[in-house]
């Protein structure tokens, strides 16, 4: 199959294999994210979820409201290698995902379908609190980046009926840390938060 005719999500696909498969570009994202100086990889990144994904998901798109029908989160896995992990997950209007932080080293969001709401933390000085970093709605065709240490604590809640894409860089792998986190206190734009690991098993 030659180019012109692969399907955008076998493109956005190809572009995080090949930073997945090269550490130097891992990096580079990384920083690009952390300075908050998009200028390369994230803006191909961004290019792709652009493009409409949701007809690339195939039959799938022609019974979607079979997702949305049940107040429930469901996760559909469009890759899955060591080095590389892509999920989507079809978000019926006012679900969430409470705050939780990813141990990847780079996460990409995207929005294929509807729009949601976020809010990101940052680490504080002090330990167990955390602040304010980001918060907005996320429409069709937008992402949100993180890494590791930058705005990777978060939470999301679908506005209408939603498609969210996660890239995740590399793979979550066997023993992985999830953190969740509970809210315990608010002072400004500081929060206390209460850290729960669950461990990632398959
Ligand atoms: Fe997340």
């Amino acid at each position: 199959m030659n180019s012109g005719s692969e399907s955008n999500l076998t493109k956005l696909v190809k572009l995080a294999e090949s930073i997945a498969d090269d550490p130097a570009l891992i990096a580079e994202m990384a920083e690009e994210i952390q300075t908050n100086n998009k200028k390369i990889l994230c803006r191909m990144i961004k290019q792709q979820f652009k493009n409409d994904l949701l007809k690339d998901l195939g039959p799938i798109s022609e019974f979607l409201h079979c997702f949305f029908t049940q107040k429930k989160i469901t996760e559909v896995n469009i890759y899955d290698s060591e080095k590389l992990g892509i999920k989507c997950f079809f978000m019926p209007k006012d679900t969430m995902f409470p705050l939780h932080d990813h141990p990847n080293q780079v996460i990409c969001s995207g929005i294929i379908y509807g729009s949601v709401r976020y809010l990101t933390l940052n680490p504080h000085v002090n330990k167990n609190w955390y602040k304010y970093s980001k918060k907005g709605i996320c429409k069709t065709g937008s992402v949100l980046f993180a890494t590791k240490k930058y705005r990777n604590i978060h939470s999301i809640m679908a506005l209408q009926d939603s498609i969210m894409i996660d890239i995740f860089i590399p793979n979550y792998m066997i023993g992985d840390d999830l953190g969740l986190f509970h809210v315990k206190r608010k002072r400004g734009r500081d929060f206390l938060l209460e850290k729960f690991v669950v461990k990632v098993k398959s």
